[in-house]
Order: structure tokens, then sequence, then C-alpha cells
């Protein structure tokens, strides 16, 4: 698909790095200024939501409203897509995880926010004369609902040790470390490419008794060094951040894996805004986002939130994971 990039995405780019900045200035001193803990709602997921979640979601909101350039958002922290635009006028979709791993928040450990940006079909005309202001029609959802193969960008900014923003326009992946000292992203990362083999696997194994027979057997392959020409097993790496745990894979090699299991056939992972842009970064660097029986790009979301199985990490890793799912 040749991706149109034009400098009206590039405002959109810019108010996104925008609100990394401010998230990644509040999640630094959270533990000061009253930012940690639950905020005392539940979100569309059922999860309780942090005070961090909604403060972060309401950033993006701000930023992506000011920009002028997107018409409506889908948010893991919004019910349903917003339209940002009074008068209507956004060019863009833009789609995100404001705040991930938020579980993460209280002890400190590395958070991030995941973002993709769709072409919007203009089809999408919020009826502002609704009594629930902003009350998206149903082609909003069509709009917003678009499979990853359509994704103009994708990034994540993970908040950490340092705060680096990963960028994808389908022309490679870029990464940039914010400088404190002058309140900027620099180029950190060029061509990002997340080599072919990793002898890291990073799954939550506190789900084993519920995987699937073949995914079982995958995982004991790897433990017992069945798959490493020394016979040596793999090592474990789990941190309950998506975008930290990804962000590691993307540079040391090796799989991230969230499976379906018996008690949720679809996994935990969102597709529109958690599993899609992170495929489409992945694949840019010459890595996989699989399902583990397919593309994680090619499905068209049925909604929002919808989620899927998710694998993704270094090219030959989810292959050889994917051999033990299809063979079932
Ligand atoms: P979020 O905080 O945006 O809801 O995402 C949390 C996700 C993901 O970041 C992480 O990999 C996974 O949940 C951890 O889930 P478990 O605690 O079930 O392992
Ligand atoms: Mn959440
Ligand atoms: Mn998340
Ligand atoms: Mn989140």
């Amino acid at each position: 698909m040749e991706r149109k990039i034009d400098g009206e995405l590039a405002v959109v780019l810019s108010s996104v790095s925008i609100a990394c900045k401010r998230i990644a200035s509040l999640v630094q001193k959270a533990g000061i200024s009253g930012m940690t803990g639950a905020a005392g709602a539940v979100n569309v997921q059922g999860e309780d939501q942090k005070k961090l979640d909604v403060v972060s979601n309401e950033i993006f909101c701000e930023v992506l409203r000011t920009s002028g350039r997107t018409g409506v958002i889908a948010s893991e922290e919004e019910d349903t897509p917003v339209a940002v635009e009074e008068t209507y006028n956004g060019n863009y979709v833009v789609v995100f995880d404001p705040l991930d791993g938020s579980s993460n928040i209280d002890a400190a450990v590395s958070t991030g926010s995941i973002f993709g940006v769709y072409s919007s079909d203009q089809s999408c005309v919020p009826d502002w004369g609704a009594d629930d202001e902003g009350v998206v029609q149903e082609k909003c959802i069509t709009n917003v609902c678009q499979p990853g193969n359509n994704l103009l960008a994708a990034g994540y900014c993970m908040y950490s040790s340092s705060c680096i923003l990963m960028l994808t326009v389908g022309h490679g992946v870029y990464g940039f470390t914010l400088d404190p000292s002058i309140g900027e992203f620099v180029l950190s990362h060029e061509d990002v490419k997340i080599p072919e083999k990793g002898k890291i696997y990073s799954f939550n194994e506190g789900n084993y008794v519920n995987w699937e027979p073949g995914l079982k057997e995958y995982m004991d392959a790897l433990k017992k060094g069945g798959h490493t020409e020394d016979g040596k097993p793999y090592s474990a790496r789990y941190i309950g951040s998506l975008v930290g745990d990804f962000h590691r894979t993307m540079l040391y090699g090796g799989i991230y894996g969230y499976p379906g299991d018996a008690k949720n056939a679809n996994g935990k992972l969102r597709l529109l805004y958690e599993c899609a842009p992170m495929s489409f970064i992945a694949e840019q660097a010459g890595g996989m986002g699989s399902t583990g029986r397919g593309r994680v790009l090619d499905i068209r979301p049925e909604e929002v939130h919808q989620r899927v199985p998710f694998y993704t990490g270094s090219r030959e890793e989810v292959q050889y994971l994917e051999s033990f799912l299809q063979e079932a």
C-alpha cells in the first residue's frame, strides 16, 4: 500500500510527541504529585483505571483536538470513538493506548503510550445535535475500525530509565530519546531491525495451565533447549508492560506473546491500539506480528476494543511458534 506522508501527518505526529513529553513528566514524578493509585472508576475493559490512565487519556485527546488535523479518536480509555473536532474537519483517525502497563505505575516500573494513525474516510461526521454531545454515529466506528494494513504511522513512547519514542511512517523504524535538559526528542535509533533470532521469551507463564496443548509444547521446547544449536534453554523476561517487553524484543530479539487461553480465548491485548500498531512497527523492523494463526495487520476489527492473541518479535521465533499452533 503506497502511504501518503504529508505535512498534515507531521502535525499529528508532532502533537503526539507533545503528549508523550507531558505524560513522561507526570510519570517521572507520579509518586510525589499524587498521581499514583486508582482513579476510582472502571473503564470499558472492566479494568480499575489508574489516575494516570485518565490523565494520559485527557492529554492525548487535548493535543489531538488542538492539532486541528484529527477527526476521530479511539482510546483504550474511551467507551466509543470520540469526535475531537467541534467543526469536524480532521483528516486523520488516531487510535491510542494512552498509558500501557499502567499496573506498573505505583512500582515505578516501565510504562508507555502506543498510537496509530489512519486516514479518515470523512464519512464520519459527529451528530452534534444529539443529546449526548459528540455522539459518534455507527459509520464513525467503521471509520475507526480499519485493518492495520491501512496504518499511515504507528509508534510507542516508553517511559523508563530513559524516555524513548519509536516511530514508523512505513519507511523503517526510528527511535528518539528525550533529552530532559532541552525537552526535545533526539534521534538515537536509526532504521531499527529486530534480530532474526533471539533466545528470550516474554510470556506471562502464570497462564500456562490454561494454554492450548500446542502452545505448552512450544514453551516446553524453549525451556528444554529444543530450539538452540547448543541445547541451552531460552531466558524468560516479562515486566507486564507491552511497551517495555516489546522494546527489549525489538532491540535484543526473541518473542513476546500474550496468548488466548481457556479463560480468554482472544487473550488480553486489544487489536486496534495495541497489537496492530506494534505489528506495523515489528514488520517495518523485519519482524512479525501474528495471532499465532495469521498476520495481525490483515485483520479488520469488528469492534473498537476487540482482543486478539498476540505474538511478536524476531521473524524466526514467531514462525517457530506458529509451527506449533498451525499443526493443531
Ligand atoms: P494496559 O495497562 O494498557 O491495560 O495494558 C496492559 C497489558 C500490557 O501492557 C501487558 O503486557 C499486559 O497487559 C500484562 O498483562 P498480565 O498482567 O495479565 O500479564
Ligand atoms: Mn488498561
Ligand atoms: Mn496497553
Ligand atoms: Mn492502557
